[in-house]
């Protein structure tokens, strides 16, 4: 796909996770300014990203307008106020007549709603999936992917298809990253109504791992860091996982108030490391015993990401053997554990290391 952007997995913050509906001008503010000053834009998070809800009706022209009351000062100020710390600027539509979320859709306006983006300095939209009946999604994220082409400015293309019609097979010529699940939910694990707990969106978005690569992505979602409803062991697996499969790192908590905890989960640079390497592989599953688990990532430099992954509610130890990864077993390599950030020596046969429960260990590998 030929815009040029998403070299690698787009990084950034949304607001739908944790503030829904309930967005305005102020927490997309307060977001831009503490993106800029908490180190999480020198960390490599770029886009700061307005989900459902900001819309006003449509003028007399039928362009769109902003929600008068949410944001009185319109979008081109915000947009501006975000580009001035040095960010870009993200926003939403949908490919039906109307947004989840009740607000205009842009089937029927694309060409008109990608012009007015493009005069409003936007970098990036979430296309969502609400409303659209009966109408192809390949038909129509290529007509909104034309309609961004022909406006003018690069804007990145992030599609929100939720993997029933197997975006991975087509959405690779037409946008930069396709969702591939439901919604995600700040839970560990299973199905909760519409939504899926971390575990359940790995499993479902691992195996897609072939259509992965530089500039177009599978998407499992955005993340719960921060939300609340895990414990940190559970937020460093989800970060992990979300690394290892070269996803969009989409902070979706409230990053003007997070713990420490929270701010180091995010701001880990080995991991992101792995998630923005240049090779664009996206890791998969190597081996898997009961809820012992080892994923293994490729790396530009020709090391690996590895990653031993515990499901259990114990803490158990895991081994990498050097088999599943495709080395020889006499071969010295130089293993750095990355939430320690410690050296581990150089070691041969197998990386063997306790896992704390629903936790990992990740590790890169180098000979
Ligand atoms: C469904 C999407 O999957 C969510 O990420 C979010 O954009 C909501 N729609 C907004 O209504």
């Amino acid at each position: 796909f030929g815009n040029g952007l998403a070299a690698t997995p787009p990084m950034g913050w949304n607001s739908w996770n944790k503030f829904g509906c309930n967005v305005n001008e102020t927490v997309i503010r307060d977001t831009a300014d503490a993106m800029a000053t908490n180190g999480m834009r020198e960390a490599g998070y770029r886009y700061v990203v307005i989900d459902d809800c900001w819309h006003g009706p449509r003028d007399a022209n039928g362009f769109i307008t902003a929600d008068p009351v949410r944001f009185p000062s319109g979008i081109r100020a915000l947009s501006d106020y975000v580009h001035a710390r040095g960010l870009q600027f993200g926003i939403y539509s949908d490919a039906g007549a109307k947004t989840c979320g009740g607000r205009p859709g842009s089937q029927g306006h694309e060409y008109q709603d990608a012009l007015q983006y493009a005069r409003w300095g936007v970098d990036y939209l979430k296309y969502d999936w609400c409303s659209t009946g009966p109408r192809n999604a390949e038909e129509a994220y290529a007509l909104m992917a034309d309609a961004l082409k022909g406006s003018g400015r690069p804007i990145l293309l992030s599609m929100c298809e939720w993997g029933t019609a197997k975006p991975w097979l087509w959405a690779s010529r037409i946008g930069n990253l396709w969702r591939t699940t439901s919604d995600i939910t700040d839970k560990w694990t299973g199905k909760h109504d519409y939504s899926l707990g971390v575990a359940a969106i790995a499993d479902l978005n691992e195996p897609l791992w072939p259509y992965a690569g530089p500039g177009h992505w599978n998407d499992p979602d955005m993340l719960e860091v921060g939300n609340g409803g895990m414990s940190d062991a559970e937020y460093r697996s989800h970060f992990s996982l979300w690394a290892m499969m070269a996803a969009p790192l989409i902070a979706g908590n409230d990053v003007a108030r997070m713990t420490p905890s929270t701010r180091e989960i995010l701001l880990n640079r080995d991991v992101i490391a792995v998630d923005q390497d240049a090779a664009g592989i996206q890791g998969h599953r190597v081996w898997k015993d009961g809820d012992r688990e080892v994923w293994m990532k490729p790396l530009a430099d020709g090391g690996r990401a590895v990653l031993l992954w515990n499901r259990s509610e114990a803490s158990v130890p895991i081994a990498a053997d050097w088999s599943m990864l495709g080395y020889p077993a006499s071969l010295r390599l130089r293993v750095r554990d990355l939430w320690t950030h410690r050296d581990q020596g150089q070691i041969s046969g197998r990386y063997l290391a306790t896992v704390p429960a629903h936790g990992v260990v990740m590790v890169t590998m180098r000979a």
